[in-house]
């Protein structure tokens, strides 16, 4: 998974918002420019990092020394994963960032995955009514799709993401070269994310993809590409839609039945996000293909890439086994909101031609997940 550090002209993709507009720059080792580009953008900031204890112990001495000369806080550091995005860690933070006298015109840099994002995210959100921050995202997962849009938020304990605010940051730097410590399947996981994108709107990239993936896993320039191509996309549908009352349900492709999954799997090792999603997009391919929208030939094209990276695409995969259909609709109408029966999914009239269809019957979700549960690899 590394690559010999080497320096190109970074990518700079525009997240078109008004005077919440802000740059989202892509390159191989521009960390150490995190701290001209704050600099730059607010000259006399003070700083304050918040990361979790692995990122920290990978990459919080070169982010300190990116900085130079700007006045940094003590570094706030959450425990890794998912249980961070709770109530106790995220008062931790907001008390940290007052004790550390960070004040609005300060900066503070959420250095970490999308758990630190979100986290991050959420605290520079209320802290003060409201501090301007910096992403620094380092799992493939935060570079294509959590650092971009102001989605910020922590879990509750009725569900994920159920406590949190829109708001954008100032600035996103993705170092490609941080994901070179990222284990071989978290990479993986955010992977299905990028692959989203194109089966979402751009066939071409789909394709492209096919074709070029082994060098966005191996580090190599198509890595910058995909992510380039991957935050265009958000970007531009972030700008049209930023409080997600239309088109942003688009990039929900593969997650109504993929959050059922990893509910069931318990949102635990056995199945990460991406993987699930990997799933879903396959389901949600197939469901198309049901109705008619897609072809056959269609969902295994989908099927056989995700596959070839080492996603899961077949609910048989899922460690430890999945629930019935009726415990998966039961979670899938916990997570959407069902109106007369019927649910909303996002489908596809082929790749690259995703839609939003808000007429899905319940049963024919259910005899639909029957059918896939009953396929062996
Ligand atoms: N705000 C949004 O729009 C949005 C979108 C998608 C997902 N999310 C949220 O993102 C979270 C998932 O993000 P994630 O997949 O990045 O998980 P994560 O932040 O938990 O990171 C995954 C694991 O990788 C480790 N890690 C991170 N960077 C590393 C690196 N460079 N080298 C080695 N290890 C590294 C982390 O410590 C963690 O253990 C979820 O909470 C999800 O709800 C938010
Ligand atoms: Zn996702």
């Amino acid at each position: 998974m590394t690559a010999p550090l080497r320096a190109s002209e970074p990518i700079v993709v525009k997240v078109a918002l008004g005077e919440r507009s802000y740059d989202i720059v892509i390159g191989r080792g521009i960390l150490a420019s995190l701290g001209r580009r704050i600099a730059a953008l607010r000259p006399a900031a003070r700083v304050a990092i918040v990361s979790d204890e692995t990122v920290g112990r990978l990459w919080l001495a070169a982010t300190r020394e990116a900085l130079g000369d700007i006045d940094a806080a003590v570094p706030v550091i959450v425990p890794a994963g998912e249980h961070s995005k709770s109530f106790p860690v995220f008062e931790r933070v907001c008390e940290a960032l007052i004790d550390a006298r960070i004040e609005r015109g300060d900066l503070v840099v959420a250095l970490g995955g999308g758990v630190i994002g979100d986290l991050a995210g959420f605290a520079a959100a209320v802290v003060r009514r409201g501090l301007d921050y910096v992403q620094v995202p380092t799992t493939l997962l935060a570079q294509v799709d959590s650092s971009v849009g102001g989605k910020t938020a922590i879990d509750s304990r009725y569900g994920k993401n159920l406590v949190g605010a829109f708001h954008q940051p100032v600035l996103v730097v993705a170092d490609t070269a941080l994901l070179d410590t990222l284990p071989a399947r978290e990479f993986r996981a955010g992977y299905a994310e990028v692959a989203k994108y194109g089966l979402i709107g751009d066939a071409a990239f789909f394709a492209w993809l096919e074709a070029n993936w082994r060098e966005v896993f191996a580090g190599g320039p198509a890595r910058e590409h995909a992510i380039a191509v991957s935050c265009r996309s958000k970007a531009l549908t972030v700008s049209r839609d930023e409080r997600e009352t239309g088109e942003r349900a688009l990039l929900n492709l593969g997650h109504t039945f993929g959050h059922a999954f990893e509910a069931a799997a318990g949102f635990s090792h056995r199945l990460l996000h991406g993987e699930a999603i990997s799933l879903g997009m396959v389901c949600a391919f197939a469901l198309s293909a049901k109705r008619g929208l897609a072809s056959a030939a269609e969902v295994e094209r989908v099927r056989r890439h995700l596959a070839a990276t080492g996603l899961p695409t077949h609910l048989s995969e899922v460690a430890g086994g999945l629930p019935d259909a009726d415990r998966l609709l039961e979670l899938i109408a916990q997570d959407k909101k069902v109106k007369r029966g019927k649910l909303t999914f996002i489908l596809a009239r082929g790749i690259g031609n995703a839609f939003i269809a808000s007429d899905v019957d319940a049963g024919e979700v259910r005899s639909f997940l029957i059918e896939k549960l009953a396929e062996r690899c």
